[in-house]
């Protein structure tokens, strides 16, 4: 069934809907997103990271805020994600800008991570260069050692980061595909006044 994407009022209606789907359905990363940035040429830059948190306040992931993409997203201070699920034909796309999210809330986040993970995200040097798997290995057997039986911190450089959409687009195919005339409605978010307009597929 072609679902009218036009009757959404707000981005977050139409996530929410198409994400549900997506989280009953999709056994395997349902939540994952590629995030773009652009270093300091313009040269683009894209990754997948699973997204955490979405509200109308924006989409948070988490990651090592020194990583390239830490760098280049808060160097323009603005970034882009797109989301897109095979099985229901839509793409939902955002470009908006990048904030950290508050510490407290990295630090709930972390605290529900596998002891592992919050490990990883300690030693991680995340897009540096490694000598070798085994310099790795040592690291993250070196780490546990020194913390066992404590709990582990959340190290400074990681943490959530909130993309606040300024434009999102939803793109849905409809069911007569060979047309190609898929729709595609854009929310714009102006100081804080939201308005919807359909795009030529
Ligand atoms: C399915 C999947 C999920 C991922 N989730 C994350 C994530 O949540 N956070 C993260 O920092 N990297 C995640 N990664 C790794 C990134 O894609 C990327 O390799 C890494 O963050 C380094 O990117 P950068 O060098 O551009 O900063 C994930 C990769 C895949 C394939």
């Amino acid at each position: 069934m072609t679902i009218d994407i036009s009757k959404f009022d707000h981005w977050i209606e139409a996530w929410k809907y198409f994400y549900d789907i997506e989280l009953q359905q999709v056994p395997l990363d349902p939540n994952a997103v590629l995030i773009s940035s652009v270093n300091e040429k313009g040269v683009p830059n894209a990754r997948v990271v699973l997204v955490k948190d979405v509200s109308d306040d924006g989409f948070v992931f988490y990651t090592n805020y020194d990583s390239q993409k830490g760098k280049e997203l808060f160097h323009n201070s603005h970034g882009h994600l797109t989301w897109y699920s095979r099985l229901q034909g839509v793409s939902i796309r955002a470009q908006g800008k990048i904030e950290k999210v508050d510490s407290t809330i990295s630090d709930q986040y972390f605290s529900t991570r596998d002891r592992n993970a919050q490990i990883s995200a300690n030693i991680s040097k995340q897009s540096q260069e490694v000598e070798s798997r085994s310099v790795l290995d040592n690291e993250f057997k070196e780490f546990e050692k020194k913390f066992e039986g404590k709990d582990i911190p959340r190290p400074s450089h990681w943490g959530g980061i909130c993309l606040i959409p300024s434009k999102v687009e939803i793109w849905k195919s409809r069911d007569d595909y060979l047309t190609r005339l898929h729709d595609r409605i854009v929310f714009s978010i102006d100081n804080g006044v939201l308005s919807k307009k359909r795009l030529y597929p």
